[in-house]
C-alpha cells in the first residue's frame, strides 16, 4: 500500500509537524476548544467530558484512541482518570510526537490495518476518525472484538464534511455499521453545540490572525476559516447542510 494514496495522508503529516511547534495554534486550540489537544475537527472539551463521565473513577481502564494524532487527547484523559492508554494513527509525525508527549502504547498503522487481541479494551474512542475506514461495518466489527463485554465504543461523527450530509442519525453510515455488527447504542445530536464551536473557532482564528501571520502560518489560519465557513451564517442554514452526533455503543 502506498500511503500517499490515502485520503489526506500528506496533509496530516504537515498538520502534526505544525501542531508540535506552533505557539499560535496551541493558543487557538486553547481559546476555541477549551484546552490545547491539537484538535483538528469537531471535538472540544464538552465532548471529552462525556468520555470522562463514561470512565470508571475506581478501577483502571484500558482505552484505545483511533486516529490518536499526537496523543494529547489520551494524555488529557490520563490526567483525569486511571487509564492505560493505547493509540494508533497513520501519521508518522503524529506518533513520533505522541511517544514524546505521553506514556502509552502507540502504533503507526491505518484504520484498515489495525488489530488488537480480543476483549482487551474498556473503551474505544473514535473522534472524527471512523470516516477513514474503507468499510465502517467491518471496522465496527473489529472494534467489537477488541472490546470487553460491557465496553464502550465512543464515536464523534459529523455529516456534511468528510461523509455526506444524510437523513438523520439512525440512517447514518455509523449507525448502520453499529447495527450491522450488533452493537447497541445511544445517540446524542450535538449539531447546535457544534455550530457554536465552529463559530467560536472562527472568532478565535480571526482574533489571532496577526499572530498566525507573524509566525508565518497563514496556511493554517486559512484552513480553519475554510473548515468553519459552513457556520458563517445562521443556525438554520448550518443545520440544513451539516449534523453532528455522538454514538455511545456498548458491547
Ligand atoms: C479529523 S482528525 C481527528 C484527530 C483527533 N481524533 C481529534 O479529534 O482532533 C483524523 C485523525 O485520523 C488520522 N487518520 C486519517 N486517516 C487515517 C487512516 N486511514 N488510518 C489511521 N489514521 C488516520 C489523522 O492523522 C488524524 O489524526
Amino acid at each position: 500500500m502506498n500511503k500517499n494514496d490515502l485520503l489526506f495522508y500528506n496533509e496530516y503529516e504537515k498538520f502534526y509537524k505544525m501542531a508540535e511547534k506552533s505557539a499560535v495554534f496551541e493558543e487557538f486550540c486553547r481559546t476555541a476548544c477549551g484546552e490545547d489537544l491539537s484538535q483538528d475537527g469537531f471535538g472540544d472539551m464538552r465532548q471529552i467530558d462525556r468520555i470522562l463521565n463514561l470512565l470508571s473513577r475506581e478501577k483502571k481502564s484500558e482505552i484505545l484512541d483511533v486516529g490518536c494524532g499526537n496523543g494529547k487527547l489520551l494524555g488529557y484523559i490520563k490526567s483525569k482518570r486511571e487509564v492505560n492508554i493505547h493509540g494508533f494513527d497513520f501519521s508518522e509525525n503524529a506518533i513520533e510526537h505522541a511517544r514524546k508527549n505521553v506514556e502509552g502504547n502507540f502504533r503507526v498503522c491505518t484504520v484498515d490495518e489495525a488489530d488488537y487481541p480480543e476483549s482487551i479494551f474498556d473503551m474505544v474512542i473514535s473522534m472524527d476518525s471512523i470516516y477513514f475506514a474503507k468499510d465502517m461495518g467491518e471496522f465496527a466489527g473489529r472494534v467489537k472484538k477488541w472490546l470487553k463485554t460491557g465496553g464502550v465504543f465512543f464515536i464523534g461523527y459529523t455529516e456534511g464534511d468528510i461523509v455526506p450530509f444524510g437523513n438523520g442519525a439512525e440512517n447514518s453510515l455509523a449507525a448502520r455499521a453499529l447495527r450491522g455488527c450488533g452493537i447497541k447504542y445511544d445517540i446524542e445530536d450535538i449539531t447546535r453545540e457544534t455550530y457554536e464551536l465552529l463559530r467560536r473557532k472562527r472568532e478565535c482564528a480571526e482574533a489571532l490572525r496577526g499572530d498566525f501571520e507573524a509566525e508565518g502560518d497563514m496556511e493554517w489560519y486559512h484552513m480553519i476559516m475554510g473548515q468553519t465557513e459552513c457556520a458563517a451564517s445562521g443556525y438554520e442554514d448550518f443545520a440544513g447542510k451539516m449534523a453532528r452526533f455522538i454514538f455511545i455503543g456498548r458491547k
